[in-house]
């Protein structure tokens, strides 16, 4: 009786689940796209099947927006759009064009909006449009939303780097996010993670520097932040990792030239950071390159964007070009003879947005009804643009409500990341015992130098912010040595490097002469809105690494003094003044420090916060010295240069601390590695000086005999440990497999058998590390 009783109840609950789950299914099938109960790939598949063609192509299209056409049309000529990468207008379209177009649904996506009233103003348009599907509103917020007037200025990409704190990235890259979505804008033209080669490269600032693991690292933090798990929700954005591949090391250094590298130090180098921002961090877009590699434009490489990245390695998001790339592959590189072809190549290839313009959407149509290109080319693109409209719940509201970003834009908890940032990411790269300066009632410091009152601590991808927003470096050395005693002056020597004047220069020198300290404040400039007086930044790239301008000639008048000088830098790129570094008590490099900089600055040179930050990237001593970088090949430094030393001014991972830190010969949990038995390796760190302090332990390795040449060493994991004085604590790190895999002799992805040096200490430079070894016995084959 019991068990019939059983079946019925089980025939009864099973009625119950077809019925229910039937009930779904029709129900399901009378929803459309606009139903939030369907899920995101639910929704575009249903819109998708009312869409023809021609409406499918509108969204792979993006337009510069209306404000940034009124204003580049009235400062630019035609001849000037060619080569202009920040500012565009379309000779052929009026203002009022676009919004026609955009009211038809011809347009899917806009950048380079800045304000939130523009932003609903143009989605209004879109709602008139007959799916209603709203814009993508992209823009370069590569520290901070940084063209929004008001927003939170991050430290620039290469300080962020040299915190070698990713969490902190994270943190920062939510909060950007917040920031952007309260501003209308929904996709990031970031990570840059060119994993940066040559530091003439002007976007050297934008890059996390020279080493794929720390780059990679930063690149996830920052993906992950922006984005989340899945993007989806209000307060997330989409992030897109740029430029692939390889222009941080194009010929001459010079943006968009060619980069000529074997495929080995492509898959070794530059793409790892890539693989893993796919991999661990679900990237959903990517930008192709300026450049070509290896005499492909980067914007038809089929192999790099489909073959590897979305077939091999699993990327499932869309790619959008760089700014008017396509046309470039034959206007600049001459490999089509058209834009049509242009598109065709690179449609081909796997490109699935045009940044920017028109043209592109008339080629794409006739393309596919010439069948030159597939529809499902289209069909993907077209997908995934849609699926990240839908899960960003634009469909749902696609305005913002006008005032409300005040809240969240440079809140206080932003401006606590922002300054944070910036103390962990200013590098002391020399001390000779003048920092940090005690209190006293009795001394002055005289300020100095083009970069010590503006807002270049901000860097590149930044509009000029409220003054009220920015610490500069006189206004956070003037606050904090006033209340530790010091009279504090300042003199305007002239903020354009290359148009100081005599008199301006002369003076400086003499009111150095008179003060007891001269913080003189030098570097470059990377302002985008100050164009023709900048001197590094996108497209402008340097010849030389040293100060530019007339900089030098300063710091040798007041140097001349004979009274100490405190050199504190501010540039997005390396200095190497060697003789100035030599001469001067302390130097501070803060790289781009952002809103904080000048409090930041402050708080090492008075001792409130010790510094911690470690170089991101070699420092040479000349540029005849390029290409320098610390995991370099063996061979690499066999010989001599007749005339320069073959050390760098700074070595990778190198920056000083007001304490000393004892860090202890590594010791590990086995010396054999196997697939799937990863080590651990372990050290005693101890502050063996006065002042509590951070320090970066760094991990290394060096396989000894490999099939293929491999660098001396590479970094494979750091952590940051806080100490107070005296206190020692444990640092473990993991090893595995994957840690010492590379692509052999037949380009296998692979641990070969052999031993490895595992090197531990606080910087790349021998002296600074100790070391012991591990074993692994059998080959080891990994997944790729
Ligand atoms: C840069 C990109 C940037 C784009 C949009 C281009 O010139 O290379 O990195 O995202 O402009 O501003």
């Amino acid at each position: 009786m019991k068990i019939i009783g059983k079946t019925i109840q089980i025939m009864l609950l099973m009625a119950v689940v077809v019925f229910t789950s039937c009930n779904t299914e029709n129900k399901k099938a009378n929803l459309d796209y606009t139903s939030t109960e369907l899920s995101a790939e639910e929704r575009v598949k249903d819109l998708m099947s009312r869409m023809t063609l021609e409406e499918k192509v509108a969204q792979m299209c993006q337009y510069v927006g209306l404000e940034h056409i009124k204003a580049a049309q009235h400062d630019l000529s035609e001849e000037d759009l060619d080569v202009n990468d920040a500012r565009g207008f379309y000779p052929d379209l009026s203002i009022n064009d676009l919004v026609e177009m955009t009211k038809a649904g011809k347009i899917g996506s806009y950048l380079h909006i800045v304000t939130v009233e523009e932003a609903n103003y143009l989605q209004s348009l879109a709602m008139q449009s007959k799916f209603k599907i709203p814009l993508l509103i992209g823009i370069d917020a590569i520290h901070g939303d940084g063209l929004f007037s008001g927003a939170t200025i991050y430290p620039s990409p290469i300080t962020q780097a040299a915190t070698w704190d990713d969490e902190l990235l994270y943190k920062v890259s939510a909060q950007t996010a917040k920031e952007m979505r309260a501003t209308g804008t929904h996709w990031a033209f970031t990570p840059n993670i060119d994993v940066l080669r040559d530091p003439r490269w002007g976007r050297t600032g934008e890059t996390f520097g020279e080493d794929p693991y720390l780059v990679g690292n930063m690149g996830v933090a920052t993906i992950k932040g922006l984005q989340s798990d899945n993007f989806s929700g209000s307060e997330n954005v989409i992030a897109c990792a740029k430029h692939l591949v390889a222009g941080s090391q194009s010929l001459n250094g010079l943006n968009a030239s060619p980069t000529d590298v074997s495929y080995r130090t492509l898959m070794g180098i530059f793409l790892p950071p890539f693989k893993r921002a796919v991999q661990e961090a679900n990237l959903f877009s990517i930008m192709t390159a300026h450049n070509e590699v290896n005499g492909i434009p980067a914007h038809m490489d089929k192999h790099m964007m489909t073959d590897l990245m979305r077939d091999r390695w699993g990327f499932d998001g869309f790619y959008v070009s760089d700014w008017n790339d396509v046309s470039r592959i034959h206007t600049w590189h001459h490999v089509a003879d058209s834009f049509k072809q242009a598109t065709e190549f690179s449609v081909g290839a796997g490109l699935d947005m045009h940044m920017h313009g028109p043209h592109f959407a008339e080629y794409v149509i006739e393309l596919v009804n010439e069948g030159k290109l597939p529809e499902s080319r289209v069909d993907l693109a077209c997908s995934k643009i849609l699926e990240v409209k839908f899960r960003l719940g634009l469909f749902e509201n696609p305005f913002i409500e006008e005032g409300s970003y005040k809240e969240v834009l440079f809140n206080k908890e932003h401006q606590e990341s922002s300054l944070e940032q910036a103390r962990k990411g200013i590098v002391l790269q020399k001390n000779s015992g003048i920092l940090p300066l005690k209190s006293s009632t009795k001394k002055t410091i005289f300020v100095t130098g083009p970069n010590a009152n503006n807002q270049t601590t901000l860097g590149d991808w930044v509009s000029p912010q409220p003054e009220e927003n920015i610490i500069t470096m006189y206004e956070g050395i003037k606050k904090l040595g006033e209340e530790k005693g010091y009279k504090v002056s300042y003199f305007d020597s002239g903020d354009r490097s290359r148009k100081m004047k005599d008199a301006d220069i002369n003076k400086a020198a003499a009111l150095a002469k008179k003060a007891d300290i001269t913080v003189l404040v030098l570097g470059e400039n990377s302002f985008r809105h100050d164009w023709p007086n900048k001197t590094t930044g996108e497209n402008i790239d340097r010849a030389t690494l040293k100060l530019s301008g007339r900089q030098m000639e300063l710091a040798n008048k007041v140097l001349a003094n004979g009274k100490p000088v405190i050199v504190v830098y501010v540039s997005g790129s390396p200095i190497a003044e060697p003789t100035l570094e030599k001469r001067a008590k302390a130097v501070i490099n803060t790289w781009e420090p952002g809103a904080f900089g000048g409090q930041a600055t402050a708080e090492i040179i008075f001792g409130e916060v010790n510094p911690s930050a470690k170089l991101p990237l070699t420092i040479p001593r000349s540029v005849g010295q390029l290409q320098m970088v610390y995991n370099h090949k063996p061979t690499m430094y066999i010989h001599k240069y007749n005339t320069e030393k073959k050390t760098p001014l700074h070595p990778f991972g190198f920056g000083l601390s007001y304490t000393q830190f004892d860090i202890s010969t590594p010791v590990v949990s086995s010396n054999v590695v196997s697939k799937d038995a990863p080590i651990e390796v372990s050290v005693e760190v101890k502050n063996t000086g006065k002042m509590a302090g951070e320090e970066v332990v760094q991990l290394y390795i060096r396989d000894n005999v490999s099939s293929v040449t491999r660098p001396v060493k590479e970094l494979k994991k750091y952590q940051r440990v806080a100490l107070e004085p005296g206190e020692s604590k444990t640092v473990t790190m993991t090893l595995d497999a994957e840690s010492l895999a590379f692509y052999d002799i037949n380009m296998e992805y692979c641990v070969e058998p052999g031993s490895f040096k595992v090197m531990v200490g606080n910087s790349s430079a021998d002296k600074d590390l100790k070391e012991t070894s591990i074993e692994v016995k059998e080959r080891i084959i990994l997944k790729d």
